[in-house]
């Protein structure tokens, strides 16, 4: 047995030191990396198509997912640590493949408008809500559990599987589908603790007028929560567009800034897949995105701001988002963005995305069975099969909130011109800077006289590239085109573009893994098809661009250019 043994040594040994003179190789290290290198292979997946010669045999691997056992804490660059994985490490919980409910057993759950709930539905609500928040933690249907799911797939809590990359759920195409889906469980396991199958969530529908002001059901009892910003409660209208401090306006202004901001975000800014859900995150470093869709840079991160507690550092709970689930209002501003998708869809010919990696990503969610479900993006793009659906609630009044010019494009052209020729401009796409105060620049457009059909196939972007918010603080510029007169200009007028707005992680960067923490620029992307046609610039070889900051923050923001894109 031990003569083998060491036989088997001998020849191994062997065999590695004549190797070299086989392979002509000089460094006998280059054959010890290459053994190491076969040793690894079949642990490590391909992540992505080789060459098309290559790509045959290999099974690529379609979307995103956590890697369960990779739960770490999370810490921000100041320090400030946080930990939200679950007690018991969920990679050793027996994991099911997610079923639709059973339209036969269970009935269609229909979300109302907050504003519009009665008595007896508060009185359920209520009551789960007190249960929930009554389990121990150690039960995954506690209330701090289901907030804390929340922190762990926002604060980069879990690497991705099959690679080391950071895992969030904001910023990207993930965004929609995955809070859609914390909401489901959420609901459900609601209903089940006073054992009503039909309960649904509310909505807080802040994009209708009635809806513009934080729903009473919310001052009251266990839906209540006492971190938030005390000066923004009822009658005061919520600020879709908030910039950390008041807007000043009176509550019919601030109604009219609301639909217009609405429109922009759903209708003209979102014509584009990628515009309204954000950009492709796919598997691996190389795969990172960060650009959010319209509506997830506002109104739902300016909410969360306005709704936050203004003495807390981060406002904290809605604004940031390793609190902001702690909120019970959380859940009704996502049902609110979860039925803008729905009513997006219905405005702009149901576009969805085709993409493998997008319905093919997976995530975690326990339900009330305190089952271990892994869901795919694929499963929930249709609510009805997920057995909830909208209650109508009004014909979305900002459809007609169509911004107009702020000055008359005839007057505005002349006097952008001339000054343009006292004070060129330097050209836009690459410049790094600051955003310290307002930038103009002037973008020249690749593509002129594009026909209809053209216009209508591609729509025309506006690129702010590279954007790098230093350090994890709420940011907000503004991108204006043609504007004359920076000190009146807002969202009710066509020359808004839109707006980019960053709010807090909490924490972000890892702390306790093999993950390098990086910081990804962010790219703005602006649909402004319609825009150029109101202001008159169709035609036009360049136009002005003004980037205006809305929020400290910009003194530590960094863009790095501007350029005009096309998007199908
Ligand atoms: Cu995941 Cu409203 O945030």
């Amino acid at each position: 047995m031990e003569t083998k043994k060491w036989g088997l040594v001998v020849s191994v040994v062997f065999i590695i030191a004549a190797l070299p003179l086989v392979l002509r190789v000089k460094d006998p290290r280059e054959i010890q990396y290459a053994l190491i290198r076969e040793l690894l292979k079949p642990s490590i997946p391909k992540l992505l198509p080789g060459s098309s010669s290559m790509r045959k045999k290999e099974a690529r691997i379609f979307g995103v997912s956590p890697n369960l056992t990779t739960c770490h804490q999370s810490s921000s660059p100041s320090g400030f640590r946080i930990y939200c994985c679950p007690p018991r490490s969920e990679s050793d919980e027996a994991i099911i493949e997610f079923q639709f409910p059973d339209p036969s057993s269970s009935p269609l759950r229909i979300r109302r408008a907050a504003h519009l709930v009665d008595h007896n539905y508060l009185t359920k609500y209520n009551k789960a809500l007190s249960i929930m928040k009554s389990l121990p933690y150690t039960d995954p249907r506690s209330f701090t559990r289901q907030a804390n799911l929340h922190c762990l797939y926002c604060t980069g809590s879990y690497n991705q599987k099959y690679s080391n990359s950071e895992f969030s759920i904001h910023r990207s195409w993930l965004f929609f589908p995955w809070h859609r889906m914390m909401l489901y469980f959420h609901e459900r396991i609601l209903g089940n603790l006073i054992g009503d199958d039909t309960f649904a969530l509310p909505f807080w529908s802040w994009d209708i007028p009635e809806g513009m002001v934080i729903p009473e059901m919310y001052m009251n009892a266990s839906l209540f929560h006492g971190e938030r910003d005390f000066s923004h409660f009822p009658p005061n209208v919520v600020d879709l567009d908030y910039r950390n401090k008041e807007s000043g306006l009176s509550p019919e202004d601030q109604i009219r800034t609301n639909l217009a901001l609405m429109y922009r975000q759903m209708v003209s800014g979102a014509k584009t897949m990628e515009l309204f859900m954000g950009c492709p995150y796919r598997l691996g470093e190389a795969g990172f995105c960060n650009s959010p869709g319209t509506i997830e840079l506002a109104p739902h991160n300016t909410v969360h701001d306005w709704i936050g507690s203004n003495s807390n550092p981060s406002r904290e709970d809605m604004g940031a988002f390793y609190s902001a689930a702690r909120d019970p209002l959380f859940y009704a501003h996502h049902a609110n963005i979860d039925r803008l998708w729905e009513v997006w869809g219905d405005i702009h010919n149901e576009m969805t995305i085709k993409d493998p990696d997008w319905l093919e990503s997976y995530f975690y969610f326990y339900d009330e069975k305190l089952q271990l479900n892994k869901i795919k993006v694929g499963d929930v793009l249709d609510t009805t099969k997920l057995g909830y659906g909208y209650e109508e609630v009004d014909i979305n009044p900002w459809l007609n909130a169509r911004p107009k010019p702020s000055v008359p494009p005839e007057i505005a052209r002349p006097l952008l011109k001339s000054r343009h020729l006292q004070h060129p401009l330097q050209p836009s796409n690459h410049f790094a800077r600051i955003l310290d105060g307002s930038l103009t620049y002037r973008v020249s457009r690749p593509k002129i006289g594009r026909s209809k059909k053209e216009k209508e196939e591609e729509e025309e972007v506006l690129v702010v590239h590279g954007i790098d918010v230093q350090g994890d603080m709420f940011v907000k510029f503004d991108v204006y085109i043609n504007v004359v007169d920076e000190t009146t200009i807002g969202p009710r007028f066509s020359e808004f573009a839109g707006t980019f707005v960053h709010i807090t992680s909490g924490a972000e960067s890892v702390s306790e893994s093999n993950i390098e923490a990086k910081r990804k620029k962010a790219n703005l992307k602006l649909g402004i098809s319609e825009i150029l046609a109101d202001l008159k610039a169709e035609g036009d070889q360049d136009i002005w661009v003004t980037l205006l900051p809305r929020s400290h923050g910009c003194i530590n923001t960094t863009v790095d250019g501007i350029k005009i894109d096309y998007l199908k």
